[in-house]
């Protein structure tokens, strides 16, 4: 499914309507490895190793609360007081990572996908390192949200209710366009693709 301009348009709108609440701006040192985890999260790549390298209308099983879509971003900016961007991108991160996990758990050692899914969690983990040594940094203790940190909770617990069955590429589909959004810092404008 590719990403017609009415909806690149809605994307934009939607990360708008985020980056209001923005108290603070992403930490400079951030952007190069999400530029990187961009680069390698294009659309050629997303095609072929969350798509043509699965057989047709594969899918894997991920909790409610991995389905996270830039709707979801402006949803709980409307519904949960006092969050912060932060929060959000912190809630991304580990999404993202959980969703990777799943994905590379399905993949036989030498499957033609694994290579690119493993390098997508490691460029995942530097970004999270990044991330906590500049939170270190700031000295930011404050907790997120307890809605924030109930959906961490679910996401964590192997046990919790609610399971969804999707294909790979939306998964990384959704974490490419909520990227946008979150790190818009980083990246001015979404880009002029999937
Ligand atoms: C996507 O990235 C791959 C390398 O990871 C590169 O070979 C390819 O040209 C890129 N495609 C686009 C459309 O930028
Ligand atoms: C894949 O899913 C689409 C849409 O649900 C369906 O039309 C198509 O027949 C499915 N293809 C196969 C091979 O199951
Ligand atoms: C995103 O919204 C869907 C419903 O559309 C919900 O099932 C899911 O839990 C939400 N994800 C997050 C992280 O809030």
């Amino acid at each position: 499914m590719t990403c017609s301009a009415a909806c690149l348009m809605g994307l934009l709108m939607g990360c708008l309507w985020v980056m209001p609440m923005v108290k603070t701006s992403t930490p400079a040192d951030l952007c190069k490895p999400m530029h990187t985890l961009k680069a390698s999260l294009n659309f050629t790549n997303r095609r072929q190793y969350m798509k043509h390298n699965f057989p047709i209308n594969y899918t894997i099983r991920v909790h409610y609360e991995e389905v996270f879509r830039v709707s979801n971003i402006s949803r709980l900016k409307a519904h949960v007081p006092g969050l912060q961007l932060g929060d959000l991108q912190e809630l991304w991160l580990l999404v993202n990572q959980e969703i990777l996990k799943k994905v590379v758990r399905v993949l036989p050692e030498r499957h033609p996908s694994r290579r690119y899914s493993s390098n997508l969690e490691d460029l995942l983990r530097k970004v999270q390192q990044v991330f906590q040594t500049v939170r270190d940094r700031q000295h930011e203790e404050s907790e997120p949200p307890e809605q924030i940190q109930e959906i961490w909770e679910r996401v964590w617990d192997p046990e919790a209710a609610g399971w969804k069955w999707v294909k790979p590429k939306a998964l990384l589909d959704n974490c490419y366009r909520t990227m946008h959004c979150l790190f818009s810092d980083c990246f001015q404008a979404p880009e002029q693709e999937d």
